[in-house]
């Protein structure tokens, strides 16, 4: 037996041509794992109302690591007129399976690391004021709490009348007080202190541990003055215990305007649920877009590994298939980092960069040309072709450390 077992989610569209492309990789690194397929997405929620069917949830919980592709989700009236016939008008609500997996088993933690690679054409450049460009390397990873705020999934549309009175007593609810149920929705933004502080101790202990010199928090304390407060109050609180990192802290819109002028100024950032989500996806697109964004959801027992990324269903028909797997592949690379495989990790990532800076092959997104059926004619390499080039780095590399020990390469 293998001493790891992996349940492989691939889920939707482009899930399936990515998943099984970084399966590739982690075998060639001799990763001691086995893999087990588990269901999950926008088929289960068709057929079975479910789209994270409880076999999913025993294989997960059975053996605690998860590679997940991506899912499809449509909005609720969408969802509902796409199941199968025999469900329909039988009470079934989607729910999107990922957030409810995060729930299911407590994944509050979710790390992205937005890191340039150097030579990637589609990294942040800024003009410099004496003419020509420069293109500092952006650094940074988010850490975004996974299972509270504005995700707590804790909402109305028509509220019940408890909800409605309990709402009423708050001055500032005056001024909705006379909108009609069915006119009214209502989304609660959740923190709880025990969470803030989790996220902000990890916050702080990847800093310490990688060495970076700051921590930011993205939150709005001076509006959302409950939730972001908690928040800040948590992130000064841990900060004590870490007198070597400075705590800046930010507003997430302000934020999103300084990371886009100066991305090379921060290193670990930490925000609650949704602002988390916003602020890493702006942090991806500085360093290559959704082609190059990983994450990473971590609970105390169960982690489970997916690119950022939806299933881009446009693309998902297409042969050979042309996005970009290395969101994918770094997925999997902070997986064999999390069971500490830190070799194995390197020796992929550093794949990744070699196919990077020699810059011979590249899919679409990094041509920056159009996606679609035409961009295989125009140069750019299909999701195997890259999946081919960096595995040759990575055997490569095994080669070169087999001459070092004078053994032959396996
Ligand atoms: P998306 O991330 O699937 O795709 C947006 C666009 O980004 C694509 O059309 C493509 O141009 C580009 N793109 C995405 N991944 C790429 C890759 N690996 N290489 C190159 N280009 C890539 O987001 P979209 O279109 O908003 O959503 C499509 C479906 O995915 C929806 O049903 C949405 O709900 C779902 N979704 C699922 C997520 C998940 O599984 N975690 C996250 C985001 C969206
Ligand atoms: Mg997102």
């Amino acid at each position: 037996m293998a001493k790891y077992t992996v349940v492989t989610m691939p889920g939707d569209g482009i899930g399936n041509q990515v998943l099984p492309e970084a399966l590739r990789l982690l075998k060639a690194v001799g990763f001691d794992a086995d893999y087990v397929h588990a269901d999950i997405g926008w088929e289960c929620w068709r057929n079975e109302g479910n789209a994270l069917p409880e076999r999913t949830v025993s294989l997960l919980g059975r053996h605690k690591l998860g590679l997940f592709g991506a899912i499809t989700s449509k909005p609720k009236k969408e969802a509902e007129a796409e199941l199968t016939p025999e469900l329909k008008g039988k009470g079934y609500s989607y729910f999107s399976p990922i957030v409810t997996m995060r729930q299911r088993f407590h994944l509050d933690t979710c790390i992205r690391p937005c890191i340039s690679f150097p030579g990637n054409p589609l990294n942040f450049i800024r003009k410099k004021p004496a003419g020509g460009f420069a293109e500092p390397l952006v650094n940074v990873v988010v850490f975004r709490q996974n299972t509270e705020g504005l995700y707590a999934g804790v909402e109305w549309t028509n509220p019940p009348d408890a909800v409605r009175a309990a709402l009423a007593m708050h001055p500032k609810f005056k001024p909705f007080a006379g909108t009609p149920g069915p006119d009214l929705a209502i989304s609660v933004r959740i923190i709880t202190r025990a969470a803030a502080h989790k996220i902000c101790k990890a916050a702080f202990e990847w800093a310490k541990k990688y060495g970076y010199k700051s921590v930011t928090t993205c939150e709005k304390p001076n509006v959302l003055r409950e939730t972001s407060g908690m928040m800040e109050e948590e992130a000064k609180a841990v900060a004590k215990d870490y007198p070597e990192i400075v705590l800046w802290s930010t507003n997430i819109d302000a934020q999103t305007m300084w990371l886009t002028k100066n991305p090379e100024d921060y290193g670990v950032v930490v925000a609650s649920n949704l602002f988390g989500d916003v602020i890493s996806d702006a942090f991806a697109g500085l360093i290559g877009g959704l082609g190059f964004a990983a994450s990473g959801n971590i609970g105390n027992e169960v982690a489970v590994f997916e690119p950022t990324h939806g299933s881009a269903p446009k693309y998902a028909e297409l042969d050979p298939p042309i996005v970009n797997p290395i969101a994918m592949f770094l997925s999997a690379v902070m997986l064999l980092e999390h069971v500490d495989e830190t070799e194995k990790a390197g020796r992929i990532r550093d794949a990744i960069a070699a196919v990077v800076k020699e810059g011979k092959v590249r899919t679409y997104d990094m041509m920056r040309i159009a996606g679609g059926a035409k961009a295989i004619g125009q140069g750019a390499a299909s999701t195997v072709q890259m999946t081919d080039a960096v595995l040759a780095k990575v055997e490569a590399s095994g080669d070169a450390a087999c001459a070092v020990l004078g053994r032959e390469s396996a």
